[in-house]
């Protein structure tokens, strides 16, 4: 039957049909969202929705709360004006058990150099499931308020917040800065949450899956009478920018937020030590199902601020405080079958199949394996029974069998040895637990990985693009790497295609260029992590683009790490047991002659007067290297000449990202073809935006310092993040580069070093009245 066309419609007929519409996309939402069980194909639900927008625009007196324009996941794009977070909103680093509860408390009294027995106070807070927002104050007015968004940029809901009765319009009592904004949480009590939902099944409206779900839903409508409407409440417990210091502790901070109006959670305490925070958290994990919120762990903060800035942060998290989770919630159910995933980087990841389970609020039909030896360990078969758990926002995962309640049929599970997509090969490198399909290039699995990775909200984030249209351009041959898709918005032939089509049409393609229009233009951090290298993850990126500053730097950086790789034979000595970086630096100053001075001597002999000083590990991990003295004299000469370029350790040097990615790194721009790929989308984007760099006012900006010797007031980790946080770029070894060697007791060659560079020696003292 075909449908009327909407501009033939009597109002009458709109508001029937709308109401055929609503009923219907309230029953897919649900499937889709709460079920995970989608019912008609995306582009069919697409068509419903488009349908009943364009009624609604017809006849825009009958949008209603419960009308589709108004469902979260609505197809309206960009509805909210972004906002710029000042200062950004962090995420926090977590601690699953109590040893890393510990464990957080001793680095920080590591990195801030206390003696044993000085106390640490800290702030333990609930932690509410619910999502973060930022209220701007000036002269004790709400300015703006902001959701998060990816920490950097969040979304204008200033009118939806504002109906909120726990967020003051203005600032009560006195002693607010000129401009404050305001962190903490909006959330749903779990009372007006049930309600809710019970009353929107009775009439047959959306109802939605856990109370954080229903406030993130409820803050992101359009019309602020319908988030009047909902039962949201907001606890006030960080702040963003600030014109003035208004405190000095933790705690002095929560108590103002009381003063000026805002709620304040009540469970919140103060502890001097690791004890302490755990005692918070046993209490509230018993009485987390009384608290009449959702609250998914407790937060420990370092109580005094000026602790909180010496500790500063590593790229999104703070060092000075951490999300202690409550441990995940469990059930049982039945694997029904294994799938078998490929990543981007060719991994095979096994997915169990499950019979639906709720958990924690939550549907799950599907759990992660990890990996072959995962299965074969738990010895997991399908048709068994198996207990899964979920915690928090972590994929659920599956614990383990309930062995009495196995089949006599069940068969152990044989794990493929061949990609399932593009049929190549699956093999282990090493000591590698995961089974990669070394099918690269060819694999259609990894491209289209790769591009769902490159378009990603983390990523290029391209509005328009999903994961449909990105399998469906791959299918036609369009997209095959990233440049392809920013030569589809140029393509007239392919776009005047999708005009014609079923299910796309003008105002789709319009909105397709348009998305991937506005990304011509990217910041250097998203670009690195869009790149899709493997142990490059978002974090790595931020911290790699701070450090280079620019795609330019970036790049020379990565191809010169590239062509400096240590060969095959270096590594191999280089990781033999015994064979230290010193061992190493020893063999490589060895200088031997052709022919052997003691043709007469056994080789272990030969090897000791060869190279004098080495202990025994090391000459014993010679010896089952080298045969004879040209063995041995290539091994020195491997260990001279064969090494990791000065940049691959310049990256590996950069806090927090280690050799293991710098490696990746090279690895990555050392293989021709993504050179070729990365070179064409560079060419098709405008402009590649540097890093915020983060100081440059400051006398150490862009000086590049060395620390070495004993520090008396600070940990080296302190001294090298405060150097970082104004600018200052800390290496490990002294070069004519080197602008300021900080030396304190028993510096050794490194002093040695700056002298013969003619470098600036500063003891601790001066380095600290240069930045003071
Ligand atoms: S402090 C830099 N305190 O947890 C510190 N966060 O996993 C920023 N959250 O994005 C956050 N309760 O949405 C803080 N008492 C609390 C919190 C809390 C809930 C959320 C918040 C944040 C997320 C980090």
């Amino acid at each position: 039957m075909s449908e009327p066309a909407v501009d033939t419609l009597t109002e009458a007929e709109a508001v029937a049909e709308l109401a055929r519409l609503s009923t219907e996309l309230a029953h897919h939402d649900a499937l889709y969202h709460t079920e995970d069980a989608p019912e008609i194909s995306d582009a069919d639900y697409d068509a419903l929705k488009r349908r009943a927008l364009a009624i609604e625009a017809r006849f825009p007196t009958l949008t209603t709360e419960t009308s589709p324009s108004q469902a979260v996941g609505a197809a309206v794009s960009t509805q909210f004006a972004p906002v710029r977070h000042g200062v950004p909103m962090l995420s926090l680093d977590n601690a699953f058990d109590e040893d890393e509860v510990r464990d957080f408390v001793a680095r920080i009294a590591r990195f801030l150099k206390l003696p044993v027995d000085e106390p640490i106070a800290f702030i333990a807070e609930p932690k509410i499931d619910g999502l973060s927002a930022s209220l701007r104050y000036e002269d004790g007015v709400l300015v703006q308020g902001a959701t998060r968004g990816d920490g950097k940029t969040g979304e204008d809901v200033t009118e939806n917040l504002k109906t909120l009765d726990s967020i003051p319009r203005t600032l009560s009592g006195t002693g607010w800065p000129r401009v404050i904004e305001i962190r903490g949480e909006v959330y749903a009590p779990t009372d007006a949450f049930d309600a809710f939902n019970a009353a929107a099944e009775a009439e047959g409206r959306r109802t939605y899956a856990n109370p954080r779900n229903f406030a993130a839903g409820s803050l992101r409508q359009k019309n602020p009478k319908i988030t009047a409407g909902r039962p949201l409440t907001f606890f006030a417990y960080a702040w963003g920018e600030v014109s003035e210091v208004f405190a000095g502790t933790q705690a002095e901070a929560l108590e103002a937020f009381r003063a000026w109006g805002f709620q304040v959670n009540d469970r919140s305490r103060r502890v001097e030590d690791a004890a302490g925070l755990i005692d918070v958290y046993r209490q509230l994990e018993t009485d987390r199902a009384t608290l009449g919120y959702d609250i998914d762990g407790v937060v420990y903060k370092v109580d005094r601020l000026d602790w909180q800035q010496r500790l500063g942060f590593i790229a999104r998290s703070p060092r000075w405080a951490i999300a202690h989770k409550f441990p995940a919630q469990q059930a049982t159910t039945v694997l029904e079958g294994i799938d078998i995933q490929v990543g981007r980087t060719g991994s095979l990841t096994p997915v169990a199949r499950l019979h639906p389970v709720t958990v924690g609020g939550v549907v799950v039909r599907n759990a992660t394996l990890h990996n072959e030896d995962e299965i074969a360990r738990k010895d997991v078969r399908i048709g068994d029974t198996v207990t899964l758990q979920r915690a928090g926002d972590v994929i659920p995962q599956i614990v383990g069998v309930v062995l009495d309640r196995r089949s006599p049929e069940a068969v152990p599970y044989v794990f493929p040895t061949h990609c399932p997509v593009c049929g190549s090969e699956a093999v282990r490198e090493g000591d590698e637990v995961r089974r990669r399909c070394t099918g690269g290039l060819i694999c259609d699995a990894q491209i289209v990985e790769r591009l769902k990775h490159f378009v990603g909200r983390r990523a290029f984030d391209i509005e328009g693009l999903g994961e449909k249209q990105l399998i469906a351009f791959h299918e036609r041959g369009w997209i095959r790497e990233p440049a392809d898709i920013f030569r589809l918005a140029r393509d007239e032939t392919r776009l005047s295609i999708l005009r014609n089509e079923d299910g796309y049409g003008e105002t789709s393609v319009r909105n397709l260029v348009a998305g991937i229009q506005a990304r011509r233009t990217i910041a250097l951090d998203r670009l690195i992590f869009s790149l899709g290298i493997r142990d490059i993850g978002e974090q790595t990126s931020l911290l790699l683009s701070r450090h280079f500053g620019s795609w330019a730097a970036f790049q020379a950086a990565c191809l010169e790490a590239a062509s400096g790789l240590p060969s095959p034979e270096w590594t191999q000595l280089s990781v033999a047991h015994g064979v230290s970086p010193r061992v190493m630096a020893a063999l490589a100053e060895a200088r031997l002659g052709d022919a052997d001075p003691w043709p007469d001597a056994p080789l272990d002999q030969k090897i000791a007067l060869a190279f004098p000083g080495l202990a025994a590990p090391a000459r014993r991990a010679i010896a089952t290297l080298a045969t004879d003295w040209n063995g041995i004299r290539r091994l020195a000469q491997v260990a001279r000449t064969e090494g990791p370029s000065a940049t691959l350790g310049e990256i590996a040097g950069i806090t927090g990202v280690g050799p293991v990615a710098a490696r990746a790194l090279a690895d990555f721009f050392h293989e021709p073809h993504n050179r070729t790929v990365v070179e064409a989308l560079i060419a098709e984007l405008d402009k590649v935006e540097d890093a915020e760099r983060p100081k440059s006012d400051t006398p150490v900006a862009g000086k590049t310092v060395v620390f070495t010797g004993a520090l008396e007031r600070f940990t080296r980790d302190e001294a090298k993040a405060r150097a970082e946080s104004l600018g200052a770029k800390v290496s490990g070894s002294v070069s004519k580069k080197t602008d300021y060697l900080v030396a304190g007791p028993g510096a050794g060659s490194k002093l040695a070093d700056a002298q013969k560079h003619g470098v600036k020696v500063l003891t601790e003292d001066e380095w600290l009245a240069l930045i003071a």
